[in-house]
């Protein structure tokens, strides 16, 4: 069926995207992360908050990036993976920086900007070497919410995350 072929094709596009912004959750976890991570705004403040908040960190950004461009090896787009994955975790600093600016301290809920922000940051870095597909897009869009937070209810269930979101 055309609606089942869009709806995988979609998944299976942007599932470097998704892999780099899971990934961050397990790295931190680490005992090597909690002995040299370090937040990607070293601490700074801007205003009375951090930049992007003590959740970012370099070591996330980093294995997150590594994690999502390997799908995109595996896939055989390497460059199309290491866009995506690296479009959603600068997406995903975006939206912290948002919601510090609007006073949300770490892991506060923010709905749709939490679950959308590194969608975002995905198609427009991956618009650099091809023409978005609004049909994955629009697709995305239903979907990523719903993905989002089961898979962030299972990382609570299992203990890697302290909110359920
Ligand atoms: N994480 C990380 N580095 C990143 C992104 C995420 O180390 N670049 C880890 C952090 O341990 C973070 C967890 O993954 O707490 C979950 O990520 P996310 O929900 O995006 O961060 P929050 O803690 O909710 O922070 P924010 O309020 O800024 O979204
Ligand atoms: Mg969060």
């Amino acid at each position: 069926m055309d609606i089942l072929k869009l709806i995988f094709g979609a998944i299976w596009f942007i599932l470097p995207a998704y892999t780099a912004n899971m990934f961050p959750v397990f790295v931190a976890k680490t005992k090597f992360a909690k002995k040299y991570n370090k937040p990607v705004d070293f601490g700074i403040k801007y205003g009375r908050k951090q930049l992007f908040g003590a959740g970012k960190t370099w070591l996330g950004l980093i294995f997150g990036i590594i994690a999502g461009s390997i799908i995109g090896f595996l896939q055989g787009t390497l460059i199309l993976g290491i866009l995506l994955a690296s479009g959603a975790l600068i997406g995903d600093l975006v939206g912290s920086f948002v919601k510090r600016r609007f006073g949300l301290e770490r892991g506060e809920r923010a709905i749709l900007l939490d679950q959308l922000d590194f969608l975002i940051g995905a198609f427009i870095f991956s618009s650099v070497i091809m023409e978005i597909n609004y049909s994955y897009f629009l697709v995305l869009v239903f979907l990523t919410p719903s993905v989002h937070l089961l898979a962030n209810y299972l990382g609570y269930k299992l203990g890697l995350k302290k909110e359920p979101w």
